[in-house]
């Protein structure tokens, strides 16, 4: 971005010193590229083509000075705008090209390995508990593919009750809200912490008969969705997309 807007000194005098009749349009197309040229249209609307005639009298300097001027102009004068959620194909979670057909095979084995859902005894993936946050690394990483982030349905409030569980879903997970872990700045003796502290625990499991392991408290409660007022000795992590980790 800053070369385009960043024209040199001779670039800009020699589109200044053009007998071309449209200067700016010279200065759009030559110098600055397509990004910055709606900018520098209202730059000119505002000052008027006829000071950048004027501007190519004064020479070297006055250049210096115009592009300083675009250069600000183009940092400053549109409001970024959220497009929203992007349309099309997700263009993501897939192999890199050129695998072998050993490496495609290692691929696919962890991308299945990804979906098993884990359960605590008794199942064919037994790897779940006694403290966790999901039952399945694709429940938290899905969007916008798997090895992605958070999905728009937050999967943690079923996770919290399945197969029996007492789980009491924590006042910062909503329906709609961010995947969210929770990582303590201190324990309970003061000392610093920092690490995850799972969210949930097996007690009340069907497949975890004789547990009584507790869940945390994460208590005070704040607001839900941005966490603004609530318990100041946590701070939150949402999933990190995997995409470029192999997957
Ligand atoms: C409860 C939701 C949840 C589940 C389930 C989950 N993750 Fe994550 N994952 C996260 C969050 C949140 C982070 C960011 C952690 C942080 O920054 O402290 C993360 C980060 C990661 C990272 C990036 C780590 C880094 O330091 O850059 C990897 C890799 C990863 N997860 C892989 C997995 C795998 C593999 C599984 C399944 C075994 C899994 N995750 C299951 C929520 C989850």
């Amino acid at each position: 971005m800053a070369s385009t807007l960043s024209p040199t000194q001779s670039e800009l005098s020699a589109a200044l010193w053009s007998t071309h009749p449209s200067v700016d349009a010279m200065i759009k197309r030559s110098l600055l590229g397509k990004r910055a040229s709606r900018s520098l249209t209202r730059f000119m609307i505002i000052f008027g083509i006829g000071v950048a005639a004027t501007l190519a009298c004064f020479g070297g300097i006055v250049a210096v000075a115009l592009t300083t001027s675009v250069y600000t102009f183009g940092q400053t004068g549109s409001a970024p705008v959220d497009p929203g959620v992007r349309g099309g194909p997700a263009g993501a979670g897939a192999p890199l090209q050129g695998l072998t057909a050993d490496e495609i095979a290692f691929f696919q084995d962890g991308q299945a390995r990804f979906a098993d859902v884990e359960v605590v005894t008794k199942g064919s993936n037994n790897g779940l508990g006694p403290r966790f946050n999901s039952n399945q690394c694709l429940s938290c990483h899905s969007q916008p593919d798997a090895g992605g982030s958070s999905p728009a349905q937050n999967p943690l409030i079923a996770v919290a009750t399945l197969n029996g569980a007492k789980n009491t879903v924590p006042w910062f997970i909503t329906q709609n809200g961010p995947i969210r872990e929770a990582r303590f700045k201190r324990s309970a003796n003061g000392a610093s912490d920092g690490e995850v502290h799972n969210l949930f625990v097996i007690t009340g499991r069907t497949d975890a008969p004789g547990c009584n392991i507790v869940q945390p408290d994460f208590r005070p409660a704040g607001n839900p969705l941005t966490g603004q007022g609530g318990n100041p000795n946590i701070i939150f992590r949402i999933p990190t997309p995997l995409f470029g980790a192999g997957s």
